[in-house]
């Protein structure tokens, strides 16, 4: 991309899109690096629908039922066109094809620290676990479900007494800040795919920023 050139990102969500939101708030930062070129959803009521055009932003609605699902939604992404594809909430599995047709270029929010959790119900998993320490995951997406290479990640405390209501808003506000920076990352070329792993460029690591769960105070 040239400078001052934002990314441009296809948003693919399911239900609620309080992440699609996150990032809708994000792109309106003048200095920030993408912007949304279209919202896509297999729901026809899906309230990130609503968000998106709320926004300004194409939204639109790719009937599950019929023949060639994922080429119908493929070409409505290609229509508005797209440098990244983002999963905020999207609850179907991509198939392999799909995942081929835009390599390196899908990526995906997942409420647990994968590879731990993967699946439907991330943070009542963590909790049936019996877990310290949760979180969430921003990925890019292989053919596996929830396997593939890792670009962000943020620790989030179990506390001893966590309904899945209450640890799951405790890793929603987790999300909406490490999705926004995820993309971009991407958006600066500071992300790079390594096989099964990701390399970070330009990016400080704080060594002390560790913590022990539950939170205990030492005497
Ligand atoms: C989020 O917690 C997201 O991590 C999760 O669904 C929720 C969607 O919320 N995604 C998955 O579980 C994917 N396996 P939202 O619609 O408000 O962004």
């Amino acid at each position: 991309m040239s400078p001052g050139e934002k990314l441009r990102v296809a948003v693919l969500a399911s239900g609620r899109g309080s992440n699609l939101q996150a990032l809708l708030d994000a792109v309106v930062e003048p200095d920030y690096p993408a912007e949304i070129s279209g919202v896509f959803s297999d729901k026809s009521d899906a309230q990130a629908l609503e968000r998106a055009r709320k926004a300004g932003v194409p939204a639109v609605w790719v009937d599950p039922a019929g023949e060639n699902y994922e080429d119908r939604l493929a070409a409505e992404i290609e229509t508005v066109g797209c440098d990244l594809i983002c999963c905020a909430g999207y609850m179907k599995i991509l198939s392999p094809a799909f995942v081929a047709r835009f390599p390196d270029k899908i990526i995906n929010i997942h409420p647990s620290l994968l590879p731990s959790f993967p699946g439907l119900h991330g943070q009542r998993k963590a909790l049936r676990a019996g877990v310290r320490v949760t979180g969430c995951t921003v990925h890019f997406i292989d053919e596996g479900v929830d396997t593939g290479p890792i670009i962000l990640q943020a620790a989030v405390p179990v506390l001893p007494e966590d309904t899945e209501e209450i640890l799951s808003a405790r890793i929603l506000w987790f999300e909406h800040r490490i999705y926004p920076l995820a993309v971009r990352l991407v958006a600066e070329g500071r992300v790079r795919r390594e096989g099964t792993r990701v390399r970070l460029s330009g990016v400080e690591v704080n060594q002390e920023g560790g913590f022990i769960s539950p939170p205990i105070n030492f005497l």
